[in-house]
């Protein structure tokens, strides 16, 4: 039997390294792929997604599309990406799963499934595990139900296992979100393609843009209105049929966060990531790291243009920096929301006290992030105060090796382990496994810029 790797470990140990070098490429992005599956699955002939993240959350999503009745293959891709070949029948000719359908610890599977579900002729249930079970799902129930669909799900239709009983077609809705969330807004516009008329999804904040630009890429106009003060408005026209198409996902900008700030708080660092998606909703964590100072080059060649889809892609090369504390409001909370506990590890080494606002959203991922993230840090020394939904990092104190644990949080998971690679002697993370879910090879990448 091979010894266990990293992440099979119950508890992962890193210790300091005295230089960062090296050429990364990152896992396919996450979100991007759990949208081109449930696209592919939607349209009619074949499609080919390139460059796809192979995670455990991924995964759930094509074992979902699979049990709707589209054929899924999973291939070798280049480096650490598979490619995933999906033929289906299209919309009307998917059929009702013969069991639950299995989101693991995919909140991205569970709320998008939902919206496609909701204009599907069929009942099913969305399940998944004990993470996924503590995650609100009220906020997808309440605008798919105004649709026309039927959904209940547990603890007063507050908590999954969710049941969606569709309906073909929908009602369109104008729909105001209440929390910014492109998970909400996606399962809105990904049910208004099975709506009779124009569906409009208003967000007060921009959150991530991939469902749109990938309904347009495959044939669904979306409209785009803009206010001044900052909200936007989408618009689908229901009945337009989903193209197949081939399309090549970019690298994931939120597995890269983790390098980025590995690079930039690391005293002797110079790492090159490549093929990095800088869509503009989701590039917040470089301009954010780059405000502090952050030394991050950024060697863009053009966008994914051959598909259609225009997700803009760099090269980014990061240098360690000396970094200053930034003050951060809920905009940038939702723009950044993914990469906060490791924006965090930044602010412990930054200048001056880092002050992050309107974080609460933060409680209702993976795990409680604000509490996982402020534990983590405390244990390795950091200075971290909550005071309701506002964190406050005081930057100085060097970090020293202690005993994390990542609640079984993916995310927590990584910001520990890249602590480790700075922090005096080892740092301990229970429970690494939790990385696999959007980075499966990350303990080897950490390996790989120690040597
Ligand atoms: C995602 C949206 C975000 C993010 C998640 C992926 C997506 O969730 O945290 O990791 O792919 O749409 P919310 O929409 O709930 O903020």
């Amino acid at each position: 039997m091979s010894a266990p790797t990293a992440s099979e470990r119950p508890i992962a140990r890193v210790r300091a390294s005295a230089r960062l070098r090296g050429d990364l490429r990152l896992p396919g992005d996450k979100s991007i792929s759990h949208r081109a599956l449930m696209l592919a699955a939607l349209a009619a002939g074949e499609s080919l997604i390139e460059g796809a993240g192979d995670g455990a959350d991924v995964r759930s999503t094509a074992g979902i599309v699979a049990a709707l009745g589209a054929s899924v293959e999973r291939l070798a891709g280049d480096g650490p990406t598979v490619r995933y070949g999906v033929s289906s029948p299209g919309a009307d000719g998917l059929h009702e799963p013969s069991g639950t359908l299995d989101c693991g610890n995919s909140g991205t599977s569970l709320r998008l499934m939902s919206g496609v579900l909701a204009g599907l002729p069929l009942t099913a249930t969305l399940d998944g595990d004990d993470s996924l079970r503590r995650r609100p799902v009220a906020r997808i129930i309440e605008p798919l139900r105004s649709m026309g669909a039927a959904l209940h799900a547990r603890r007063s239709d507050s908590l999954p296992p969710l049941t969606v009983i569709g309906r073909t077609p929908l009602r369109a809705i104008d729909y105001a979100t209440a929390v910014p969330s492109a998970q909400v807004k996606s399962a809105i516009l990904l049910a208004g393609l099975r709506a009779e008329g124009r569906t409009t999804v208003r967000e007060a904040v921009a959150t991530r843009d991939h469902t749109e630009r990938m309904l347009r890429a495959r044939g669904v106009p979306v409209e785009r209105a803009d206010t001044p003060d900052g909200a936007v408005a989408w618009t689908v026209q229901g009945g337009v049929a989903v193209r197949a198409m081939t399309e090549r996902v970019p690298g994931d900008v939120s597995a890269a966060a983790f390098w980025l700030v590995a690079g930039t708080i690391h005293p002797d660092a110079e790492l090159v990531l490549h093929d990095v998606g800088v869509n503009p909703t989701r590039r917040a964590i470089i301009d954010i790291l780059r405000s502090m100072g952050a030394d991050i080059e950024e060697r863009r060649h053009g966008d994914r243009s051959d598909d259609g889809v225009g997700e803009p892609l760099a090269d980014l090369v990061v240098r360690s920096s000396a970094l200053r504390a930034v003050d951060l409001g809920p905009a940038d909370v939702a723009a950044a929301i993914d990469e906060i506990p490791i924006l965090c590890l930044a602010a412990t080494a930054a200048t001056g006290t880092t002050v992050i606002r309107g974080a609460g959203e933060l409680r209702h991922k993976e795990s409680d992030r604000i509490s996982g993230t402020a534990a983590g840090l405390r244990a390795l020394g950091a200075r971290i105060e909550i005071e309701g939904d506002d964190l406050h990092i005081q930057g100085g104190p060097a970090l020293r090796g202690a005993e994390t644990d990542s609640l079984d949080d993916h995310r927590l998971a990584m910001t520990f382990a890249i602590a480790g690679l700075i922090a005096a002697g080892e740092t301990a993370i229970g429970r690494p496994g939790s990385a696999a879910v959007s980075y499966p090879g990350f303990f080897d990448d950490l390996e790989r810029v120690r040597a």
